[in-house]
């Protein structure tokens, strides 16, 4: 069977929503970032994160820890959760209708379910069949349900891990996660005294790494700890990775369309 060439674009949940301030959407962005995936096109997933929708909710309720009787309205929390982010998806969605692309949002929380905190898919027909008709597919972080009678949450990157995983009709050439940060910064000094930007780091140097303490707040999907050791399970399918800033203008769409870029490439060791 021939494979078809796709990326992957996780558009981080700091990027598209003001952190600072529950259920803030940086409208102009999202605007800016749905421009940039039409004139890009090519073919890709669209991943987002929680950013102020998802996670302050998933904090409030501790969902990551799973079902816990003792926290108060914690089951009605768990589904505020979901519609939090089911909300800010819509935003997103009518985004893309508004330039009249055509778009498929396929909710998280229906497609996987965990079996003692191991994420189980049985299928991801439904993306290859969107893919097939042209329809760019959206996912999103959420909530995801435990067949032990509790539940968690699965983020954009544990998305992107199953994607890798099952995707079987089309191959992933990149992974580009687009954040407000130029990638990862190390504990070393450029000649300005500012902290270097690491531009190209092979698979085999990400557990050497010393990473600039940048005092970045870990939210409950990990941070950039937590994204590191994500990254580090994809490229064992041999994947590149690309880290980027989303804030600079036409960044998205030159990554797309593999153009030099001032960022943190993660290049697989063959
Ligand atoms: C988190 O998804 C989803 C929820 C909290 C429901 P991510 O972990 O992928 O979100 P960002 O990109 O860090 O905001």
């Amino acid at each position: 069977m021939d494979t078809k060439e796709l990326f992957i674009l996780k558009l981080g949940g700091s990027l598209l929503t003001d952190k600072s301030q529950p259920n803030s959407i940086r409208k102009d962005m999202v605007k800016q970032v749905v421009q940039q995936i039409i004139d890009a096109h090519e073919r890709l997933i669209v991943i987002h994160g929680g950013g102020s929708f998802g996670h302050p909710l998933a904090k409030k309720y501790h969902i990551s820890n799973g079902l816990n009787k003792t926290i108060p309205k914690q089951i009605l929390g768990l589904t505020e959760t979901h519609q939090a982010m089911n909300k800010f998806n819509s935003f997103i969605m009518n985004a893309f209708l508004e330039k009249s692309y055509p778009t498929l949002s396929i909710q998280t929380s229906s497609l996987f379910i965990q079996e003692s905190q191991k994420i189980l898919t049985h299928s991801i027909d439904i993306i290859e069949t969107t893919l097939d008709l042209n329809i760019l597919p959206i996912l999103y972080g959420d909530i995801i349900l435990d067949k032990s009678g509790s539940f968690s949450i699965i983020s954009g990157d544990q998305i992107i891990f199953q994607l890798c995983e099952h995707l079987k009709k089309y191959h992933i050439s990149k992974i580009i996660f687009a954040m407000e940060v130029d990638g990862i910064y190390l504990d070393e000094r450029d000649g300005n005294g500012k902290y270097k930007l690491a531009k190209n780091i092979y698979a085999n140097e990400l557990n050497n790494l010393r990473l600039a303490d940048l005092g970045q707040k870990i939210d409950v999907t990990g941070g950039i700890k937590g994204k590191i050791e994500n990254i580090k399970k994809m490229l064992t399918y041999n994947i590149p990775i690309q880290l980027i800033n989303g804030l600079n203008e036409g960044y998205i769409m030159k990554a797309l369309k593999n153009q030099p870029i001032n960022c943190t490439n993660i290049l697989t060791n063959k």
